[in-house]
């Protein structure tokens, strides 16, 4: 992007985060998904920490939450209520800790042994209650983090919140207690509720924060009753905090007063032990009744965490370590077009690459014109794909928002990209008209991968077609640019095989330069000839070939030997073709390389030799094995420029013609005299 591309799209996105925001805080009607979301915010978070004169003091980023709702009454919180830095992935938790002994001037790794608190982090929305005397006075929202509403006759009808605290163990009760932690509801209370909407025909809710923001926030509190909400509470702030060493003792003394805490909490003794926790809960979390969205990591010490303070909107001493995201947001580059084996043309969006579900994505299938014209796609487009599961990616929206004005319109070709015949409409379908379009570029795709050509084992037909239905490779230069993360997330193909695959593609890059031409699968060009080829007309690498090949005539093609005027033909046509030279060039882009073809030495140099008949002494294989290893050629048919034809025990039709030609005519013997 240029410098002033970068200050639109701050802009822009500014705009955008702060409007999902507000949707999601102040009206608990979110649009697009919570990590969808977090991709957005995050790119306007690096795009303003690299570009900090474009910073100014109202980016959403700098903000907690949103407004409260007018129709509130407003709470102040004496302490305000922050939010948490998200992590995504190990080495951001590290870079954390090391930001930390940083700012602690400890040695680097002193806190890698150190307590963590590890919470599971609730899908839900932030309350803080206060109490005086034990006895429950105000319950608020965030809010905007400094003014929340009061919402305290709503959370007394929830069971969970105690109205009137116990003393009970050795933690007092103290005064003046404020309390924070997190309304929600479960999964199965999302259901029902959004079974009765539907029965109703109102909107359902999007998920279980949405549904229990929206219940809290009611004026009427018959309204909360009637949904099932729970709370768990997480932290006590404010004077009562000075009793407490650990965060850990902040859990126990809640608990003891009547507080629901979260069970599943732990301490973890070294963050390896808080990674063991994510990664249990990364998968489990699905078993849970509730939402969870990640750990909350927080340094048990109180007295670390107080001396560490804020930043901005966040306490240093705690991080949100997110799960696996199952929705990003990134952009289409292009769009292209893939032939499936029955000749149906199917567009593929090329993205910039992003981590989904645990992957990274750099393409996704777009199906056909109907789902580009209902999503409203067009290339350069900031669009939310979605991996679910095990499933393939899928793009779900197109942020329209934060268009420039230079994305383009991407209509489906008139012409089939692969042998250019006019394409035919069929409902939502193109098809190539051509019948055996679809099948002929499957079947060079398995010829160029073959045991002659560049020999990728492990890369059947079976293993083709998927990664052709899936839009993976177009043609078979794309080969070269499967990544393993794609490969993977393909049903049935596990981590190892998907490894295989990519070591063998990767060992296959560097290859000779007959075999190479042979792989091409230009008409008529068979093993021998390439080689023939390849020996006249000598290239270190692809670029070589492009620059050199094109400029060859028909006729000088025609003079190699046991080459004839259809073969020539058929060379030449291939090397004057633009969309072939596109092809080559973007395999060299991939990392193919060319070993040049060596010339050969030998007694049969420039010679060439036809079979025919029933060899008595050595086997076909084993002639034409000495003929090359000796510098000869093997030809399939009889034509003037052969020089020998070995006759075996009844001859074919070859012989006739090549007594017709005046071929010299040697029998088996013959030639093993001279070798
Ligand atoms: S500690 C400074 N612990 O996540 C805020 N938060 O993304 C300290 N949340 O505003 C919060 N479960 O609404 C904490 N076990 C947990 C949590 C939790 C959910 C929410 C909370 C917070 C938000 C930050």
């Amino acid at each position: 992007m240029e410098y002033k591309e970068i200050e639109e799209r701050i802009q822009k996105l500014r705009k955008l985060v702060e409007y999902h925001r507000m949707m999601y805080y102040t009206f608990d009607d979110p649009e697009i998904s919570d990590s969808a979301f977090d991709t957005l915010q995050k790119e306007l978070e690096i795009l303003e920490k690299k570009y900090p004169e474009f910073m100014n003091g109202i980016s959403p980023t700098q903000k907690v939450g949103d407004m409260p709702l007018k129709k509130f009454k407003k709470v102040n919180h004496t302490i305000p209520m922050l939010s948490l830095q998200d992590a995504f992935g190990r080495e951001e938790i590290l870079d954390w800790i090391g930001r930390l002994e940083g700012f602690l001037n400890y040695t680097a790794g002193t806190l890698l042994t150190s307590d963590y608190y590890c919470e599971l982090k609730i899908d839900g929305l932030a309350i803080e209650l206060i109490y005086h005397e034990g006895v429950l006075i105000s319950a608020s929202t965030r809010g905007d983090g400094l003014i929340g509403e009061d919402v305290t006759e709503n959370i007394k009808t929830i069971q969970s919140i105690p109205q009137k605290l116990l003393q009970m163990g050795k933690f007092l009760v103290p005064k003046n207690l404020v309390v924070r932690g997190e309304i929600f509801l479960t999964k199965d209370e999302l259901d029902r509720v959004n079974k009765e909407q539907t029965e109703k025909g109102l909107k359902p809710y999007a998920n279980t924060r949405n549904l229990a923001a929206g219940s809290l926030r009611q004026l009427d509190p018959n309204i909360s009753r009637m949904r099932n909400l729970r709370s768990f509470q997480y932290d006590i702030v404010g004077d009562a905090e000075k009793n407490f060493g650990t965060h850990e003792e902040k859990h126990k003394a809640l608990a003891s007063w009547g507080f629901t805490v979260n069970t599943h909490n732990t301490i973890a003794r070294g963050i390896e032990d808080a990674f063991r926790f994510w990664r249990t809960w990364e998968h489990a979390r699905e078993k849970l009744p509730y939402e969870i969205d990640g750990l909350v990591i927080v340094i048990n010490d109180n007295n670390i965490f107080n001396t560490l303070g804020t930043i901005g909107k966040t306490p240093r001493g705690s991080i949100a370590y997110k799960f696996t995201p199952k929705e990003a947001t990134t952009r289409i580059i292009d769009i292209r077009i893939q032939v499936g084996r029955t000749g149906v043309l199917t567009p593929v969006a090329d993205l910039i690459p992003v981590s989904v579900g645990g992957t990274t994505i750099a393409h996704a299938t777009l199906h056909n014109a109907d789902e580009i014209k209902r999503l409203g796609i067009k290339i350069g487009d900031t669009i939310v794909v979605s991996r679910a599961g095990d499933v393939i990616p899928k793009i779900t929206a197109v942020l329209k928002e934060l268009r420039t004005g230079k994305e383009r319109s991407f209509t489906m070709p008139k012409n089939c990209p692969i042998d250019g015949s006019p394409v035919i409409v069929e409902g939502a379908l193109h098809r190539c008209s051509h019948k055996l379009c679809g099948a002929r570029h499957k079947e060079m795709i398995y010829h160029f991968v073959s045991r002659k050509a560049f020999d990728i084992r492990g890369l059947g037909a079976k293993i083709i077609d998927r990664f052709l239905d899936e839009g993976l490779i177009v043609d078979v230069a794309d080969i070269f640019n499967l990544s393993f993360d794609e490969i993977k997330i393909l049903d049935r193909f596990g981590e190892k095989s998907a490894k295989n695959i990519i070591n063998e593609i990767n060992n296959k890059k560097g290859i000779s330069q007959e075999k190479f031409l042979y792989a091409l699968g230009m008409l008529h060009v068979g093993e021998e000839t390439a080689r023939v080829i390849g020996e006249h007309y000598p290239v270190s690498n692809i670029a070589e070939l492009i620059s050199q090949y094109p400029k060859i005539e028909k006729e000088e093609w025609e003079h190699l030997p046991d080459i004839g005027p259809k073969v020539s033909e058929s060379i030449y046509a291939w090397f004057s073709e633009k969309k072939n030279m596109d092809l080559l060039r973007k395999m060299e882009s991939f990392g193919v390389v060319l070993h040049k073809t060596k010339k050969k030495q030998g007694k049969f140099l420039g010679k060439s030799f036809v079979i025919t008949g029933v060899l008595e002494h050595m086997s076909r294989e084993e002639v034409k094995a000495k003929i090359k290893t000796n510098g000869g050629n093997i030809s399939e048919t009889v034509s003037k420029s052969v020089s020998y034809i070995i006759v075996g025990k009844r001859p074919g039709s070859k012989l006739d013609r090549a007594k017709k030609l005046n071929i010299k005519i040697i029998s088996e013997n013959d030639f093993i005299h001279m070798l």
